[in-house]
């Protein structure tokens, strides 16, 4: 997979007085059926998360407050996104390397996915990941 398929998407927002307030629907503000949402909250300074790419999972990622970044991978160059804002998401694909850092005080990641949880959907290793690639293993 190329880092070509990671998009950074501009969600729906509606702001009035009362605050504001964002919107991601399934197939319409990101291309799949949203299977399992998870949270990632009280990071401690310094710490990284992710370090794994998926077989088939696609995600889609948001600073819902502070900021961090993602940084993808796709075998052959590596690209550093920045979120920092709650109406922005990132579009991630199956078949990349990726780490989550740079965690913000009071730093909170939504993450919503196309596939329930999967141990066996994991490549946790580096040079696994370069192989895969390198023989177009990953499922599209
Ligand atoms: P881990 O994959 O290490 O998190 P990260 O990718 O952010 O580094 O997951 C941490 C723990 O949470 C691990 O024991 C697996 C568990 N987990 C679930 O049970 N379900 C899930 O949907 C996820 C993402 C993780």
């Amino acid at each position: 997979m190329s880092l070509d398929e990671v998009k950074i998407v501009t969600l729906p927002k509606f702001l009035d007085i009362r605050g504001n307030l964002s919107v991601i629907e399934e197939c319409k503000d990101i291309p799949f059926d949203i299977k399992r949402a998870y949270w990632i909250y009280d990071v401690p300074g310094g710490e990284k998360r992710g370090g794994h790419a998926y077989k088939d999972n696609r995600e889609f990622i948001v600073a819902l407050s502070g900021s961090f970044d993602v940084v993808i991978d796709d075998g052959s160059s590596r690209k550093n996104y920045s979120l920092n804002r709650s109406y922005y998401g990132l579009y991630v694909p199956c078949g990349l390397w990726r780490e989550m850092e740079n965690f913000s005080t009071n730093s909170f990641a939504i993450i919503l996915a196309s596939a329930g949880y999967d141990e066996d959907d994991y490549v946790y290793d580096y040079s696994e990941f370069i192989l895969r690639t390198e023989h177009e293993v990953f499922l599209k």
